[in-house]
């Protein structure tokens, strides 16, 4: 099959197209077509080679954990999935790979519904799942106040509108020029960065239940102070949680039960009109270090994503936005 891959750590261009070996699916496990896979920060820092989590990859290396396509072969014990349904959702995570090739075997998974695009599909999972997993631990109930801080990019758009489904009212940080794309998605939105208790002051707030960090960027302290009580406080992101009694959520990583339900439910809401997954930019699998560049340039509303529909090096409308 054909696969982007890498035989070294480095920068954008270590990616290449090549021929890897078909995956077959193992027990709960489902095989698919692939038809579009996300590719999230996480993915360019694994290749960088620069987090601490690249040291347990085996090169080569298949980037991506997030993809949709077609079912074409079944595992054992995988459920009501039949050969050629459509679906969407994330390789076994700990893999921390494999999406980005003709063929990948998900772990977790949901079928596709019809107002969701092949991109929007094959950028939803992981990002539904931790947050999903996020929100859980959380324990979030109707009528509470939650903060996200992070909250416009592609894990804190999803924790917002589902957040939002369950009453929650939400709060999210972004900057400025995020703030209209955010309210969109059913959070007030504020600035991020030192100050935050007076700028949620300046909206009213007097009490935050929640607060939920996906930015990984020193607000534990602040987000403790807010809400009053560490144990209100996840994060997905900062390695410094422990020091202040903050629950840090690293899901399959970890050993934690992972949010999978989320990808069922996110499926209803599109299909209610709900749930939308913003997409930024689809690329050709052939130009995957084009959109890990475009990863690492920041600055994105909504997800990248490649595309297999129109083959690995695309026709024509490969480089839409889907915005
Ligand atoms: N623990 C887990 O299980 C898990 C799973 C998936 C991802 N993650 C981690 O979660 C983080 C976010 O992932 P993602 O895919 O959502 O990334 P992303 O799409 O790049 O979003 C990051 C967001 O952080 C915001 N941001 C930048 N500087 C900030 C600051 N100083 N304060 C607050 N927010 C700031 C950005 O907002 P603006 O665009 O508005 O500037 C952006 O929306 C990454 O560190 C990733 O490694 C963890």
């Amino acid at each position: 099959m054909f696969a982007v891959q890498y035989d070294r750590f480095g920068g954008p261009e270590v990616l290449h197209l090549g021929e890897a070996e078909a995956p077959r699916p193992g027990v709960g496990q489902i095989r698919i077509r692939v038809r579009a896979a996300g590719v999230s920060p996480v993915d360019a820092g694994l290749r960088s080679g620069r987090t601490p989590m690249s040291a347990r990859l085996s090169l080569p290396h298949i980037p991506g954990v997030d993809a949709a396509g077609t079912v074409d072969e079944l595992g054992d014990d995988s459920g009501e999935t039949a050969v050629g349904d459509e679906v969407f959702g994330t390789v076994d995570l700990a893999s921390l790979g494999g999406a980005s090739a003709e063929f990948a075997v998900l772990q977790m998974w949901a079928p596709r519904p019809a107002g969701m695009s092949w991109a929007q599909a094959g950028a939803a999972g992981s990002s539904v799942e931790t947050a999903t997993r996020a929100l859980d631990l959380l324990d979030l109930r109707a009528g509470m106040t939650l903060v996200v801080d992070g909250a416009a990019g592609g894990v804190g758009s999803v924790a917002v509108q589902l957040a939002a489904s369950r009453g929650v009212h939400v709060i999210g940080t972004a900057r400025a020029d995020n703030h209209a794309f955010l309210a969109g998605l059913g959070a007030r939105p504020v600035r991020y960065g030192a100050g935050l208790a007076d700028r949620l002051a300046a909206l009213g707030t007097t009490r935050v239940d929640r607060a939920l960090d996906v930015a990984g960027a020193g607000s534990l302290a602040e987000l403790v102070a807010v809400t009053g009580d560490p144990a209100a406080v996840v994060t997905l992101a900062d390695f410094a949680a422990a020091q202040h009694g903050v629950r840090l959520s690293m899901g399959a990583l970890a050993g934690e039960p992972d949010g999978r339900h989320g990808l069922r439910a996110v499926a209803e809401l599109v299909d209610q009109g709900r749930f939308t997954v913003p997409v930024e930019a689809v690329h050709p699998f052939a130009a995957a270090a084009e959109a890990h560049a475009a990863i690492e340039r920041g600055s994105r509303r909504g997800k990248i994503v490649l595309s297999a529909v129109g083959g690995v090096n695309g026709s024509g409308d490969q480089r839409r936005t889907g915005r």
